[in-house]
This record gives structure tokens, sequence and C-alpha cells, in this order.
């Protein structure tokens, strides 16, 4: 049978056209549709979902525009075990990432993909990470035959027809093949959420040198939206590595103060540890004027401006944000964003047609259907909404979204945060001493595991939030932050790590966090401009519990204790464990970091048994 196709018209780009023919000539699906973005395809596409069972249409009363769908259990989080970068060289990839030799992964992918759209529809999705034609944007093309992966990608990227009209006939774009895995025989009935079953048999293959992505079998988040960890983090970090800029798993945030001074700071933190939330933190109640206001969420493209300074831009145009733990007192700008035109995925379906999820910070409905379709009580003994379920919502809906959102130039960066999620050790907050230790302190961050992936477990190492998402080999990533901090070109930000986490020892978490956090960021940018003092510690510069703004909130200087003082032995064994695990890179462990880990043991060494801000001072 001949494919049919519909809109091919629509580009002059030989080397598009030439493509999207081989992939349908590999893949054979029934139809090929070439999406334009507009409001009427999107439409079309959610009544189709709606009809086949993938989609429920929310009340539109409660949830205008918005849907809700529920995946494959075994469909849930990103598959890190089955994430390849397929370098040429097994050591440009590294020794944090999976890699297979490019020749073998590209037989393997022929095969997978060999009939893998049979009985679908293949859908041509050209699209901008950026603003359309500025130039920092990337353009990319995925493949898909996942009209799930379609809409979301309207929502998180720019995409459509405008799209192609800027990559002309001769543009560059990095191609995206994308493929739920699971052919339809003539006559065989869909099921609602189409994926290939067995783990093993997913793979999300990264080709960094030719910058092309392949992904099979799932149709979740980061494995099958490809313009977002597969672009804007792995080929992208690989291609900033190349000319001289910056891809990185950070939000990005502007901070007014009363005086109307503006401060943009950047932070990483791993998955589900906080960076939607930090994105669009709300200062508390009587918290003087500040302001804050919102570029990102989860990923950053950073250049050097001609100026010196650090430019950020948030490649994405949505947020596809953790759901469990999201209400109006956690994170009300998030739970603004998805009024409506969003889509659920994984969330609880309410009787009235609306969606509630654990932590939601409303009563749970008395009865409901939960992610795996299942009729759901509040006392079921199961939880309604899978731990990694997520909302996928416009940006721009977002209240605080920042004026210079969409600004192509960026915002300038004046202050890099590094935060991961820590039981013990680890200070609230702490400042490089310089450039070379703030990268130490970012390449040594672990965390502890969240159900953004599935597999991962314990406490991991988790450099720069990167480990999941860096496209080429991690010892060279930090060789090239190195470089940065010696270009003389560039006015360097100034590094932090933060750890909202530490538990007291009833168990709990001792600083309050959320929208206090705020109190931290205030410190953070007064640091910036020089307007307050910190006390020397072995991890780094740390305010004094008088220089965090404390007003109106409850916190003890024995609280503040708590999660600020410094155990000699906990120190120094962390200094050990760094050693084991920069012995894992060889000869490209850049030297300034084991300079730094030497530096960091001494002044351990030194510290008294228990050390604390109050008797430094
Ligand atoms: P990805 O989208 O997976 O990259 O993650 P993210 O970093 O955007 O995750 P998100 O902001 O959705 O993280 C949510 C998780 O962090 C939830 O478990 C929250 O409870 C927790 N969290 C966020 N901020 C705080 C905080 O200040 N304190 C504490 N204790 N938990 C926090
Ligand atoms: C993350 O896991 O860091 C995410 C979600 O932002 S996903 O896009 O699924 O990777
Ligand atoms: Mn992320």
């Amino acid at each position: 049978m001949a494919i049919t196709h519909d809109g091919a018209t629509r580009t002059s780009n030989a080397k598009l056209l030439k493509w999207v023919d081989e992939i349908a000539a590999l893949t054979q699906p029934d139809h090929v549709v070439w999406c334009d973005g507009s409001e009427e395809e999107y439409q079309r596409l959610c009544a189709e979902m709606v009809a086949s069972g993938t989609f429920v249409k929310l009340n539109p009363e409660k949830r205008p525009n918005s849907y809700l769908a529920c995946s494959h259990p075994s469909d849930v989080a990103r598959v890190e075990d089955r994430t390849f970068i397929c370098s040429v060289n097994k050591e440009d990839a590294g020794p944090t990432n999976n890699w297979a030799p490019p020749d073998e992964m590209r037989a393997q992918l022929k095969e997978l993909m060999n009939g893998c759209m049979k009985g679908r529809t293949l859908y041509v999705i050209p699209f901008s990470m950026g603003p359309i034609g500025s130039p920092i944007a990337q353009i990319g093309i995925e493949i898909t035959d996942s009209p799930y992966v379609v809409t979301n990608m309207r929502i998180m990227t720019r995409m459509g027809s405008k799209v192609l009209e800027v990559l002309g006939s001769d543009g560059f774009f990095v191609p995206c093949v994308h493929s739920v895995g699971a052919p339809l025989a003539p006559g065989q009935k869909d099921v609602p959420w189409p994926c290939e079953p067995d783990i093993g048999r997913k793979a999300i293959v990264h080709f960094p040198e030719t910058r092309e992505i392949w992904s099979y079998g799932s149709g979740y988040g980061g494995n099958a939206l490809l313009g977002k960890k597969c672009l804007a983090l792995r080929i992208a970090s690989s291609m900033a590595r190349d000319e001289g800029w910056l891809a990185e798993h950070m939000l990005i945030l502007g901070l007014e103060s009363p005086k109307g001074e503006k401060t943009y700071v950047a932070a990483a933190f791993p998955s589900a540890c906080g960076k939607t939330n930090l994105a669009m933190i709300v200062p508390p109640k009587g918290f003087g004027n500040w302001k804050a206001l919102t570029v990102g969420d989860d990923i950053a493209w950073i250049k050097p401006a001609a100026d010196g300074t650090l430019r950020a831009i948030n490649p994405e145009a949505g947020f596809f944000g953790v759901a469990p733990g999201t209400s109006y007192d956690s994170n009300p700008m998030a739970m603004e964003s998805c009024k409506a035109n969003s889509i659920f995925t994984n969330v609880v379906l309410t009787d009235d047609g609306d969606v509630w999820w654990e932590g939601m910070g409303v009563a749970a409905p008395a009865h409901g259907i939960d992610w795996q379709g299942n009729d759901w009580t509040p006392d079921c003994g199961r939880v309604g909404a899978h731990a990694n379920s997520r909302f996928t919502a416009p940006a721009a809906q977002c209240p605080t979204i920042d004026p210079a959102w969409e600004d192509p130039a960026g915002v300038p960066i004046s202050a890099f945060i590094f935060g991961g999620r820590l039981s013990k050790t680890f200070p609230l907050v702490y400042q490089a001493f310089d450039w070379n230790h703030g990268v130490f302190m970012a390449a040594t961050m672990g965390s502890e595991a969240t159900a953004a992936a599935i597999g991962v477990t314990g406490i991991r190492r988790d450099p720069f939030a990167m480990l999941p998402f860096c496209g080429y080999n991690m010892a060279d990533y930090w060789g090239h932050w190195v470089k940065m901090g010696q270009r003389t070109d560039i006015k360097l930000p100034m590094i932090f790590r933060t750890n909202w986490f530490r538990k007291g020892p009833d168990g709990k978490f001792v600083w309050p966090g959320y929208g206090q956090n705020m109190r931290v960021l205030k410190w953070i940018v007064e640091r910036v401009n020089g307007q307050v003092g910190a006390v020397e510690s072995s991890f780094g510069l740390m305010p004094r519990y008088e220089d965090l703004d404390l007003e109106g909130l409850e916190f003890s200087k024995g609280q503040f204790e708590t999660i600020t003082s410094i155990n000699r032995a906990e120190a120094i064994s962390e200094v050990e464990e760094i050693k084991t695990f920069f012995d894992k890179f060889g000869a490209q462990l850049p030297p300034e970091l084991e300079k730094q880990r030497q530096e960091f043991g001494k002044r351990a060494e030194k510290a008294p048994e228990v050390w604390s801000v109050a008797e430094a001072a």
C-alpha cells in the first residue's frame, strides 16, 4: 500500500525530504503527516486521542482545554540503563554513559525500527529550541508515531510551519527519530498507551558527532519528547563544548530587590529535586518587596556575550513538571500554569472530570480512577498518582514569567547554584572560594534517588545534575567548565551550593524550604553584590545566623546549627569517597579538580570535630 503524504510541500529542504522518505521506508507507516503546529491540528489530534482512549478530556469548567493520559506501567520515567551515547570512540562517552559501537547500534536500530510504524501515522514535527529565528535557537525535526508526543511537543517547544520557513532549503536541523515500538497488524486494535513493554528493548540513542537522536520503545517524557533531554542537553552539551558555551540542567530565575535591582541566577538540581519549585518561587509573606520572576525551570543554554556577561536562555516553551507534591502551598505558580490548556500524565481522574494527585493540597476525592485505570479511594492503600506523574503546561501561562523570558539575547547570569538532595553532612548553603572550587563543588555533587528515573536507588554522585544528560565524557565536561573559567573575556558568576534536604535527629527536614528558600537566595544576591558577610568553613563560605534574613520565620539558632554544622569525620570520608569517584575518570580528570580535592582534605583535617558557624564567627 502506498503511504499517503499530507503537507509534504511545506518544505523545500531536500535533505529533510530525503530523510523523511528514508525513515518512512524503514518504519512503514500507513500515513505521513507534516505537522503545521496550528491550533486546529492540536484540537484534531486531541479529539482523535479521546476517541482512541489515549486521552480523557477533562471537565472544561474545572480544567479548560486539558487532557489526561495514563501510560503503560512499564513506561513511567526515563530509562537511564537504556540511554546511549554512541560516539565514535568509547572514551568520548566516558565512564558515566552507556556506550555501544555506532555501527553496531545503527544496525540494531535498523532492525528494531524496521516496520515499527506499521498501522500507524508518522508525524513530522518541526520544532525550535529557543525563540524561532533567534541566532541561539536550534532547529530539530522529530519524526514520531505518537500523537501524544506531537501534542506535548506543541506545548514544550515552538513547533510548526514557521520553523520550516526559517529552516529554508538548506538550513541545519537535528534529526530525531522516535517510535513507540508497537506496530499494528492489519485489523489489530490499538491500546491507549502503545509502547515496547520490555525495558531491555527500549533504546534512547545519541550519535554526538553526527548530531542524531534515535529513540525506540518508550512514549514517556525525556525518552520521547526529543527536544528536551536528548537535543537540548545531550546533543547541545556536545555542541557547547565545541563552540565555547554551556548547555545545562538548570532553572533560570530573576530576583528583583526592593530597590529594583535585578539579579539573575541559574541553578542545577538533579531530577525531581526542586528546580520547578525554585524557578517559580514566591517570596514569603512579609519578606520585604522582593520579586522573583521565572525564565525557565529545567534547561539553560548559556553563552558569553560581547560585554563579557554570560547570557542564558530557556530553550523550552513549556514546563513538564512533577505533579505529586505540587500544591497552592508548595508551588502556586505551577498550579496557575496548569489551570488550563495542559496535559496531565499518570495522575488520578476524579469523578467530576478533574485531576488529583498526592500532595495537591486539596482533599482527596472520595472516589477516582488511579493512574493504572483502577477504581481508587483514599483508604485503598495505594497511591493514586505515579510518583513521576507530570503536567505539561505552557510557560507563558506562568503568572511570574519574566518579561525577558523570550529575549533572544538571554538574561545575564550573576550566580550559579548547585543543589543536591542530601539528608546529612552537607550545609544549607555555601559559596565557592573561587571558580575552580565551584566547579569542584558541582562536579562532586551527590543526591538521593527520586522517581524521575527507573532503576536508580540510593545516593549517587550527580555532577552538575548532568549525570544522565551529559552528551560526552563527564571529565571533559568538567574540563570545559575549568576552561570557561580561564577565559579573560568572561565575567565569571559566583558559584554556590545549597541543600534544602538535611534532616534532623527526628528524620524530618529541618529547613522549611519552598518559599522560604528566598531567604537563602537573598543572601546569595547580597554576596554577589558584596553586601553581606560570610564565614570560612572547610566546605566553603557560609552565612552566619545573623547574615540570613530570617525575619517573620521561626527558625532558631539551634535549628540553624543542625543544618550548618560540619562533622569532621564525615567531611574526611567525603574527601576519600571523592577520590574513589575521581579514580573512575583516570587521566581525563582535570588536574585542577584533584588539586581542589586535596585542598578540601587539608581544610577538613584542620577543622574541629564538629565545626559550627557560631564558634567560627
Ligand atoms: P525535573 O523536572 O525532574 O528535572 O525536576 P525538578 O528539579 O524540576 O523537580 P521538582 O521541582 O518538580 O521537584 C519536586 C520535588 O522536590 C518534590 O519532591 C518536592 O517535595 C521537593 N522540593 C522542592 N523544593 C523543596 C524544598 O525547598 N524543600 C524540600 N524539602 N523539598 C523540596
Ligand atoms: C528529568 O528527569 O530531569 C525531567 C523529566 O526533567 S524528563 O523530561 O522525563 O526527563
Ligand atoms: Mn529535568
